[in-house]
């Protein structure tokens, strides 16, 4: 099928609708996808001040929450920024999953997120997450589980991948049986469990899920700017879109695709010091979960090679700041690169 054919009505110059999602709505209808030792409050709070419309933790062991688990728990907590929190869990037992789902919706969640997309072996040996496609009766169970688990207090979502590999690609029939079980939207990463994160995103397979479910579907896989949103939004015909790599230190893409649900022109793009300000600024977010301030700016280091790209036309500064470890060091060290470089 062509891009034509699967064509509809977004107006010129679009404005989207928001996504409802049972009672959330989220506007624009532009997520942050759940990323794995990223997603911490500190990246979630930044995405929405920029204009994500929703942010989602990254997945949390629903076997550590339902233990009590302290550093798991901490896994959850809200941005800084009052956005609706969204809490993704794993795990394949029922009553774990249900005991997790009732946590997170005491902790304050709006939303649980079941992981049915994760590729990791290591993942509880490999029977979480994606491989839970192959088991499509318990992963409904699972669902149920989570329903009764937020009993009302929270929506429940499932994050799908596209199928297990070429030969199992059984998102659209699984996405029937978790709706039916309860979920009140749908996040495809349009890829098998077997592409991990390369090779093409099959943008009309989520289309096939998008007319087999009654709920709103979230295509997600490979956006990184306008053009590739509208592109995945017109082919797969989804209501909204998650984004996961492209903005990591690319916080203002979420500005630029709020822009564009807008129908408004792009943004102006960040000066090196607002984009240094804003590496800071998300350090130091970071910094004020963490007891340790070696580990926090350890950890925000994958962020600055993006942050700071257009700085570094030498690359040195990349390798400058992974020999600091405070933040006020670091925070010195960039405004003297600014002033250096003009
Ligand atoms: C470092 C990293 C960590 C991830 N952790 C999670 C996770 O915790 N839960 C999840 O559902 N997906 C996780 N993903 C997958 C992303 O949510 C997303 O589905 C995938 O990266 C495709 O979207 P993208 O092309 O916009 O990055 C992770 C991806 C990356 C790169």
């Amino acid at each position: 099928m062509t891009d034509a054919a699967l064509d509809r009505d977004l107006p010129a110059g679009s404005r989207l609708p928001a996504l409802q999602i049972g009672r959330l709505r989220i506007w624009p209808p532009v997520l942050q996808a759940p990323m794995a030792a990223l997603t911490h409050p500190a990246t979630r709070t930044i995405a929405e001040r920029f204009g994500c419309g929703l942010a989602v933790t990254e997945f949390v062991p629903a076997a550590g929450l339902a233990a009590g688990a302290v550093r798991v728990r901490a896994r959850m907590r809200p941005s800084h920024g009052g956005g609706p929190l969204a809490v993704q869990i794993y795990g394949r037992e029922p009553r774990q999953m249900e005991r997790a789902a009732a946590i997170a919706a005491e902790g304050g969640a709006a939303l649980v997120d079941l992981n049915l997309g994760c590729p990791s072996k290591r993942v509880s040996r490999g029977q979480c997450g994606a491989a839970l496609m192959r088991e499509p009766a318990l992963a409904a169970e699972l669902v149920r589980a989570v329903v009764e688990g937020v009993a009302g207090r929270a929506e429940v979502t499932v994050k799908l991948r596209a199928g297990w590999d070429a030969t199992q690609r059984n998102a659209p029939e699984l996405a029937v049986l978790l709706v039916a079980a309860g979920a009140a939207a749908v996040t495809v990463h349009g890829r098998t469990r077997e592409q991990r994160f390369g090779g093409a995103v099959d943008y009309e397979l989520i289309a096939q899920v998008k007319a087999a479910v009654a709920v709103p579907v979230i295509a997600n896989g490979d956006i990184k700017d306008v053009p590739t949103l509208e592109h995945a939004l017109r082919v797969s015909r989804a209501d909204g879109a998650m984004i996961g790599r492209a903005a990591i230190g690319d916080p203002w893409l979420f500005a630029r695709l709020k822009a564009w649900c807008e129908g408004l022109p792009p943004p102006r793009p960040p000066s090196a010091r607002e984009r240094i300000a804003t590496y800071l600024e998300h350090c130091r977010l970071h910094l004020a979960c963490c007891d340790d301030e070696g580990r926090a700016v350890q950890q925000m280091r994958t962020f600055a090679g993006r942050y700071l790209a257009p700085l570094d036309a030498d690359l040195r500064l990349r390798p400058a700041i992974n020999r600091l470890d405070r933040l006020e060091a670091i925070e010195a060290m960039l405004y003297q690169h600014c002033d250096a470089v003009g």
